[in-house]
């Protein structure tokens, strides 16, 4: 039995999904059909981006009674914010909705699939960060992504941290999977084009390092490869935001969620999560940041980076680590060797002799 042994074999998709160019314009008629006299009211929570935009809540099939709820997107997901939002659910009477629709990026969906998971298993959001802890099926939902790359429609997990104990970790379950997907590419348009580059590169980045790790799992490896294909069409293309690659990158963030259901990361995300934590850098943003640094580790990855980057004319933050502070070293080395699985993963067990902490500021260092 090694730490790479748990729950991971376990794997569920979405229950059903729909894909193409206006698919979002069926997102009222899917509503509409879970409604029913017990169960008449819908909850739809919407990226905070979309509140310069009217309709929004209308265009999804949001009817007046229903609770439409803005998601923040400055701070990712939090217990503490989970939680708040469930009691306000159950304080106007939408605590048994048809259905609950996420509409967003990762964090919008990592909520929606947190806030269905909590209105039928009761209790507070902590007490399922884990491994199959959510005890019944959540509220029926459905997860319309509006930027491609995290793969959040697609996995068994909801991203969450803990404000009081600092604990990262979702509610990895077969209930966390969304009922139905609704993959429309002509969402991504609007996207700014740094964050289009970031966010995708997520999808590439958790690809290439599960497939150089030593936990595999042969249909992961297959989504893993079609995922880093696309990705390099994507990117290395003229234009990552035209018509037909913004659809190929809805497609490989889908694939890369699927990938990740069944293998771990490697070294990029322990280094990432820890600029999250201590600087308080999105995941993705501190992902390429942290990949520009990993010559030594993904060779072959980090010089296609390059090129990507290049190619797409995007910029990366510079210089995140000047000036470390002694408590700063202290905090970048535990909150990235914490991460035993995907350190286990790409160096073995004994990851420590490879990372020792001079090495580990070094890398900080260069980002
Ligand atoms: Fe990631």
């Amino acid at each position: 039995m090694t730490i790479l042994d748990t729950g991971i074999k376990i794997v569920r998709n979405v229950g059903r999904f729909t894909f193409g160019q206006g698919a979002v314009s069926g997102v009222k008629d899917l509503v509409a059909s879970r409604r029913t006299d017990d169960h008449k009211h819908a909850v739809f929570l919407i990226d905070d981006y979309f509140q310069k935009i009217t309709d929004t809540a209308s265009s999804l099939g949001a009817l007046p009674g229903d609770s439409v709820q803005f998601v923040g997107t400055v701070d990712e997901p939090t217990t503490q914010g989970i939680d708040a939002l469930v009691a306000k659910l159950h304080g106007s009477g939408h605590d048994k909705p048809a259905t609950v629709v996420g509409f967003g990026g990762g964090i919008t969906l990592d909520t929606a699939k947190a806030v269905s998971n909590l209105l039928t298993n009761g209790g507070r959001a902590a007490d399922y960060q884990g491994w199959d802890l959510v005890r019944v099926a959540g509220v029926h939902k459905i997860g319309v992504p509006t930027i491609s790359g995290t793969g959040s429609e697609a996995t068994r997990t909801c991203v969450m941290t803990n404000l009081d104990t600092g604990l990262k970790l979702g509610m990895n379950s077969d209930f966390t999977v969304f009922d139905h997907v609704v993959l429309d590419p002509s969402l991504t348009k609007s996207v700014p084009r740094n964050q289009y580059f970031y966010t995708g590169m997520d999808a590439y980045i958790h690809c290439i390092e599960a497939l150089a790790g030593s936990y595999r799992n042969a249909i992961g490896d297959a989504y893993s490869r079609e995922t880093v294909n696309l990705c390099r069409k994507v990117f290395l293309g003229d234009d990552m935001m035209n018509d037909e690659l913004r659809s190929d990158l809805m497609v490989a963030s889908y694939l890369g969620g699927c990938a990740i259901a069944t293998s771990y990361v490697g070294v990029v995300h322990p280094f990432s999560a820890a600029l999250s934590v201590v600087f308080g850098l999105h995941h993705c943003v501190a992902n390429c940041i942290v990949l520009n640094a990993m010559q030594d580790f993904y060779p072959g990855a980090h010089a296609e980076f390059r090129k990507m980057i290049e190619k797409q004319k995007v910029t990366l933050p510079k210089n995140v680590c000047a000036n470390l502070t002694d408590q700063l070293r202290t905090d970048l080395i535990a909150a990235t060797i914490k991460h035993e699985k995907p350190l286990t993963n790409a160096l073995g067990e004994n990851f420590r002799a490879t990372l020792t902490d001079a090495r580990i500021i070094s890398l900080f260092e260069k980002m």
